[in-house]
């Protein structure tokens, strides 16, 4: 393997021990702690997984979580009256309401319903919007944290040509906006994009997040590029696997994430930055 390894546990270990350290000066001085909501609909075993992981990253670093699993049953007006009574918690920084959600609620109505300001994940409308006019806000999560992992590289990225593989509203799109506000050269590729092997061989950077396990192949990885692979995947044999082929691609990249312990770490990192984010600025 030629290509240099994106750590994400370990950059996401510094970056969750700088908000420690932070937590900890101000709480010393008698202020309240940062307090993130955390609420659940049913008991999807995956959700489960990663709400467990939010809330003990939280209670390490000192951070409140307040838990809110409710019943698959809920309904959309008892889930919004929910959303209501956090956005007006004064003990509260940061809202996160995990997703998938079940068929019969809005996620998109749910996301419009929390407070901006309490939008720890990044995906209301209005930090969107604040991301795409430069001036940015709450960021989602994914994409700030591949942004915090770039910085690792110690390249430029301006007139870098940056080649996004998905455009989900969660990673790809921000993604790009991230890219962009960074000065890179950003081409978005997904489901109707004809020759996807030509962007990518010509990408100085590929962020693969497209859900697809493989779908980026290593002989398309121009020498020295960045690959991140926002992926995860568990094959029948128990293995985690990405949107690239690792082995082919770190033959030919300059820097590549693994998967697992790549862009993952990261995503749970920057929740935690943007609910010290959000605390702060409560606090004045
Ligand atoms: N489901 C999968 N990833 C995420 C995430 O980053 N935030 C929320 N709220 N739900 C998710």
């Amino acid at each position: 393997m030629t290509a240099r390894l994106l750590d994400g546990r370990a950059v996401g270990a510094t970056v969750r021990a700088g908000l420690a350290e932070t937590i900890a000066a101000y709480t010393e001085n008698g202020h309240r702690p940062p307090g993130l909501a955390v609420v659940q609909v049913g008991g999807d075993p995956a959700s489960s997984v990663y709400v467990a992981n939010k809330r003990k990253a939280c209670a390490k670093l000192g951070i409140e979580s307040f838990s809110h699993d409710l019943k698959d049953t809920v309904s959309q007006a008892e889930l919004d009256a929910l959303v209501d009574e956090l956005n007006e918690d004064p003990r509260i920084d940061g809202i996160l309401v995990q997703l998938p959600l079940p068929e019969h609620l809005s996620a998109d109505s749910i996301i419009n319903r929390i407070d901006p300001d309490k939008d720890v994940d990044g995906f209301h409308p209005t930090n969107i919007g604040r991301l795409a006019i430069r001036q940015p806000g709450l960021r989602p999560c994914t994409p700030f944290g591949v942004m915090r992992l770039l910085e690792e590289t110690g390249r430029d990225l301006h007139g870098m040509e940056a080649v996004v593989v998905g455009a989900s509203n969660i990673v790809g799109r921000p993604m790009a906006l991230e890219l962009l506000l960074a000065g890179a050269t950003v081409t978005v590729c997904h489901r109707f994009t004809e020759d996807l092997a030509a962007h990518v061989r010509r990408a100085d950077l590929v962020v693969a997040a497209a859900g697809k396990p493989g779908l980026v192949r290593g002989e398309w990885i121009k020498g020295g590029a960045i690959v991140i692979d926002v992926g995860i995947h568990r094959r029948d044999d128990g293995t985690l696997h990405g949107d690239v082929d690792f082995d082919a691609a770190a033959e030919r990249a300059g820097f590549i994430t693994p998967v697992p312990g790549g862009v993952g770490p990261m995503t749970i990192a920057m929740l935690m930055h943007n609910t010290v984010t959000s605390w702060r600025r409560r606090l004045g």
